[in-house]
C-alpha cells in the first residue's frame, strides 16, 4: 500500500480485441484507484467493456487480444511487468481473485462442491486435500451454507446457493482484492437481496477491497464507497458514492440515475435515447456524443480530458473544462 492507502492503482489501461471486422476498442485509456477495504462499483451498460476491464486487471484475456497495454500496480508492483508465471503464482487467486459473470453455472456438475472448493487451495496454495476440505467447510459455513453441503453435488444447489459457492471460491485464498462480475444478475430479488447482505457482512468483517461490476445503478448504491461510470471502453466519471448520487455530473451519468426508479419520488423516470456505440469504430471525439443534450462541436471533433472538480471526483465532459 502507498501512504495514501491505494492498494490498487490502474494506469491507461488497455485491451482491444482482434477480429475480422477490426479491432474492438474494449477499454480504452481506463485509470482508477482502489483502497484497501473500498468498495469500488463500476457500472455502465451491457457492451461497455466491464468485464474486459475485470479480465485485464485479472489477467485472464482470450486469444485474440490485439492491444493489453498500460499499468495495473499493485502494493507499488507494477503487475503488467510480471511474466505470466510469476503473475499466476504471485497475484491471481492470492492476492486478486474474481466471481466471473454466470459463473454459477461453471461449477463441475460431476463433483462434489466441498472438493471443487478444495481444488482452489490445493491448486494454489499447495495445501493437502484433508486440510483443503477443512477450509472448503469453514468457508461453506462462512457464506451461509451448511457444511454438510461439502458433500452435495451441484445439481442438489439452488441458483443462490451455487453463487455463494462460487464467493467462497475467491474469498478462501484470502485475497486483497476481490472482482464481483454481475455477482446477482441470473438471481430473483429475494436471493439477490441475500446475496447483497453477504457481501456487505464479508466486507465488514473482513475489510477485502471489491471492484464491483454491475448494470444497476440502484444495486451499485448498497455497496459502493465509489461509483465509476464507464460508457463504450472509457470511465466517464469517478466519485465517491455520497458525492456521485447527489451530485453525478456527466451527462450519461446524470440519464443513468434519471433511468433509475425510485419509491419516493414521483419523477417521470427518462431513458437515455439512442444506443451504445460499437466499439470497432466508436465515434470520434467524446464517445457519448450522438446522445448527448449537450453536445457541440468541440465534442464531436476532440476526445475530452478527464478533470478533477473535487478531491477524487473526476469527469471527462467538456462542459467542465474552462
Ligand atoms: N473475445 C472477444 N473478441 C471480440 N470482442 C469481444 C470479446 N470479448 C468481448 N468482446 C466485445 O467487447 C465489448 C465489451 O465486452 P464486455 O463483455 O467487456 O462488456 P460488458 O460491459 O461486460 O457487457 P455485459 O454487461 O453485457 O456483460 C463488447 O462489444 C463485446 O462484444
Ligand atoms: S463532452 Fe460533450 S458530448 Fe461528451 S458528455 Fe460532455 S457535453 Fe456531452
Ligand atoms: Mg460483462
Amino acid at each position: 500500500m502507498d501512504k495514501n492507502g491505494t492498494l490498487l492503482s490502474v494506469q491507461n489501461l488497455y485491451l482491444y480485441y482482434k477480429t475480422r471486422k477490426g479491432l474492438v476498442q474494449a477499454v480504452d485509456d481506463v485509470n482508477m484507484e482502489l483502497k484497501r477495504g473500498e468498495t469500488l462499483a463500476v457500472v455502465g451498460e451491457s457492451g461497455c467493456g466491464k468485464s474486459s476491464l475485470a479480465r485485464a486487471i485479472i489477467r485472464l484475456l482470450p486469444r485474440n487480444v490485439g492491444k493489453y497495454s498500460g499499468k495495473i500496480i499493485l502494493d507499488n508492483v507494477d503487475t503488467m511487468k510480471l511474466n505470466e508465471e510469476e503473475f499466476r503464482k504471485q497475484v491471481r487467486w492470492k492476492r486478486i481473485s474474481m466471481v466471473f459473470q454466470g459463473a454459477q453455472n461453471s461449477l463441475n456438475p460431476v463433483l462434489k462442491v466441498g472438493y471443487q472448493i478444495a481444488e482452489v487451495l490445493m491448486l494454489h496454495l499447495n495445501m493437502s486435500k484433508s486440510r483443503a476440505l477443512e477450509e472448503a467447510k469453514k468457508y461453506l459455513r462462512f457464506v451461509g451454507i451448511h457444511e454438510a453441503f461439502v458433500d452435495r453435488y451441484p445439481f442438489e444447489l439452488s441458483g443462490g446457493m451455487k453463487q455463494r459457492v462460487m464467493i467462497a471460491m475467491s474469498l478462501i485464498t484470502n485475497p486483497d482484492i476481490i472482482i464481483l462480475d454481475e455477482p446477482t444478475s441470473a438471481l430473483d430479488v429475494i436471493t439477490q437481496a441475500n446475496i447483497m447482505n453477504l457481501l456487505k457482512k464479508l466486507k465488514k468483517e473482513r475489510n477485502f477491497s471489491y471492484i464491483f461490476i454491475t448494470h444497476d445503478m440502484a444495486l451499485a448504491s448498497e455497496l459502493a464507497d465509489k461509483v465509476a461510470i464507464m460508457y463504450a471502453g472509457e470511465i466517464v466519471e469517478i466519485a465517491p458514492s455520497e458525492v456521485f448520487y447527489s451530485e453525478p455530473m456527466h451527462p450519461y451519468a446524470k440519464g443513468l440515475i434519471g433511468s433509475v426508479p425510485t419509491l419516493r419520488s414521483e419523477k417521470e423516470l427518462k431513458s437515455i435515447p439512442g444506443s451504445p456505440p460499437s466499439l470497432f469504430n466508436p465515434p470520434k471525439g467524446c464517445r457519448f456524443h450522438p446522445r448527448c443534450p449537450h453536445a457541440d462541436d468541440r465534442c464531436s471533433e476532440k476526445n475530452p480530458p478527464t478533470i478533477e472538480l473535487k478531491d477524487g471526483h473526476l469527469v471527462k465532459c467538456w462542459l467542465y473544462v474552462r
